[in-house]
């Protein structure tokens, strides 16, 4: 077994393989755009981390200037917040009796909202939070046209804002939205106008709760894939971005990213070579092909026929390729669908290991 610590300092050829790298200067540098963007945008950055899972990245981000982060799942927001991240939103819905009382607990330990998109999950918030002695802060979830979670935007909306704020115990923030529809959409103009007509429904259900007396402070939304757009559109209060910290092919050809530069790798060791092609020891429960797949880094000879569990086979289209034991980099494909698969990242400064960084966060889906 090796112990993850006794990776440090160690440079590249030394790493044992697979192992996925964060190359530290890209990061920060990342890290730093997007809080930049943000705070020149006047609106409140609350990092996703459902890309990274890790505790101590989410402190970087606080640390860049992020006003709170975003999870996913109840246990990945026990998990922060078990390591003093205060501001926490879990973007999800909860509705069961069990989960709502460990999200009032919750209270306790960080101020946690959370997303709701139903009135009957209102009696069960309710519940909870009389049973934990908390109050629970909320964000209506609409849905601005991705057909995922949410509320439809307008009365709809305003039912469910009137019969939160009719229980004491339950503070309605505001409300949020996820734009994921329009992040692949080309031209640029196109992916603009889809943008803001999405979040204008944010806009104008937050117009109708306020003539109805109804508080709305906060306007979540936004991920990396949209943030420049999001972050610029008025009214918006806050922005979700997460995974652009380490960017990855997906953002960048899919959804046309071009600001932020890549961080996240996968080292490999080429494992067997045979006359057309070479295999490395790969594949996809390191890194996944979800959504998009990894590319090589750094060289043309490559393309990838396919992953199997723990084989990446690439076709040789040029040239000798890569000998036994050779080191064959790659950028993920998606970062959420390949973080998750590891145990910890390697911060890489000039080719050397210099932070080790667990992701505690995996396996907290519940
Ligand atoms: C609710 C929500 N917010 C934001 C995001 C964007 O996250 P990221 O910036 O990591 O792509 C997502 C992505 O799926 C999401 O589901």
């Amino acid at each position: 077994m090796i112990d993850s610590a006794e990776l440090l300092g160690r440079s590249i050829d030394q790493i044992p393989t697979p192992a996925l790298l964060v190359d530290l200067e890209v990061f920060e540098s990342n890290l730093r755009r997007l809080a930049a963007f943000c705070q020149a945008h006047q609106v409140a950055w609350r990092p996703h981390t459902k890309a990274h899972k890790s505790p101590h990245i989410a402190r970087l981000q606080l640390e860049a200037g992020a006003c709170g982060i975003t999870c996913a799942k109840l246990s990945e927001a026990e998990l922060m917040a078990e390591h003093g991240i205060g501001d926490i939103l879990i973007a999800n819905q909860i509705v069961t009796p069990a989960k709502l009382l460990r999200l009032a607990q919750l209270q306790r330990r960080a101020k946690v909202m959370v997303a709701v998109d139903n009135i009957q999950a209102v009696p069960l918030l309710r519940d909870a939070a009389q049973r934990a002695h908390a109050r629970i802060p909320l964000l209506i979830e609409v849905d601005i046209g991705m057909k995922r979670c949410g509320v439809q935007p307008g009365l709809e909306a305003l039912e469910l804002a009137r019969s939160i704020c009719q229980a004491p115990e339950l503070i309605l923030r505001g409300l949020m939205g996820y734009e994921g529809h329009v992040l692949t959409l080309r031209p640029p103009e196109a992916k603009s106008a889809a943008c803001a007509q999405a979040l204008n429904l944010l806009i104008t259900t937050r117009d109708l709760l306020l003539s109805h007396g109804l508080p709305v402070e906060t306007i979540s939304a936004g991920g990396t894939g949209s943030y420049q757009l999001t972050a610029t559109h008025p009214g918006i209060t806050e922005i979700q971005a997460g995974g652009g910290i380490f960017m990855d092919a997906m953002y960048r050809q899919v959804f046309s990213v071009t600001d932020l530069d890549y961080a996240l790798t996968i080292l490999t060791t080429v494992t067997s070579r045979q006359s057309t092609h070479v295999v490395v020891d790969a594949g996809f429960k390191t890194m996944s092909a979800f959504h998009h797949p990894p590319q090589v880094l750094g060289r043309e000879d490559l393309k990838l026929r396919y992953l199997s569990a723990e084989h990446g086979v690439f076709e040789i289209e040029a040239g000798p390729g890569p000998q036994i034991g050779e080191l064959v980099q790659f950028v993920a494909g998606y970062s959420d669908s390949t973080t998750f698969l590891h145990d910890f990242f390697l911060g890489m400064r000039q080719g050397k290991v210099e932070q080790v960084w667990e992701i505690l966060g995996r396996g907290k889906l519940y």
